[in-house]
């Protein structure tokens, strides 16, 4: 299949910057503070899903139930917590690759858009200046649906005033390859074919992996 691509989606969190350890940290906290033992192992399944949806299953996992008010204090806390977190980030945070590829789709005119469920994605582009090189921004402030849902990407796309076939999704989460997939897009996994399996290229990470690698291995 030969499309000509136009546009470059990402996701933030485990594609473009390496805040997965952030979120452990401070949802570990807070699983401690209610009892419950959360694992590494338990932080995948916590990839590309939202804020509520995490809280919920860190709760199943423990079997412990809390009334809406307290889900919202629980929340809170743990955001307020990753915020001081993500604060202090510099663009030592950027994931290997991932700036070299934006400067790689930049001077070959093509547009890029970020697509993230984070409410927080404005924080982590300004302090790691990833702002700069997006042309669009689309996060959990402008979203009302989630992964495996299009949305975030079709309002990317609609932004960069290109047709989902023109556009290209980067996504280390399964529900993310699925919201690409869903929304007529090419996908890029960035992970293991395990989760990823369903994407139309597939890298570990973004380190040494040039805009060309990718478009061939697309057209091919
Ligand atoms: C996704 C992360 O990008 O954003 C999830 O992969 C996170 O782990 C979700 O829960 C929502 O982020 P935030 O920053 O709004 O809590
Ligand atoms: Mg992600």
């Amino acid at each position: 299949m030969s499309r000509e691509i136009k546009g470059v989606l990402f996701d933030l969190d485990g594609v473009l910057v390496d805040t997965a350890k952030y979120h452990f940290i401070a949802w570990k906290q807070l699983a401690e503070s209610l009892g419950i033992d959360f694992t590494e192992s338990d932080n995948e399944r916590l990839k590309g899903v939202s804020r509520l949806a995490s809280l919920e299953i860190i709760l199943s996992i423990g079997n412990v139930s809390l009334s809406d008010t307290e889900k919202e204090a629980a929340m809170k806390t743990k955001n307020d917590n990753y915020v001081a977190m993500i604060s202090q980030m510099t663009p030592g945070g950027i994931l290997p690759g991932a700036l070299n590829l934006l400067m790689e789709l930049r001077e070959a005119g093509i547009k890029t858009a970020l697509g993230s469920a984070s409410k927080n994605a404005p924080i982590i582009l300004e302090r790691t200046g990833l702002g700069e090189y997006l042309d669009s921004v689309v996060d959990g402030n402008r979203t009302s649906r989630a992964k495996p849902d299009p949305e975030v990407f079709l309002l990317g796309a609609s932004d960069l005033k290109l047709n989902p076939e023109e556009c290209v999704v980067f996504e280390d989460a399964e529900a993310g390859i699925e919201a690409g997939i869903a929304g007529g897009m090419l996908t890029v996994g960035i992970g293991s074919a395990e989760q990823l399996g369903k994407a139309d290229a597939l890298y570990p990470d973004l380190k040494g992996v040039s805009w060309e690698m990718i478009k061939k291995e697309l057209a091919g």
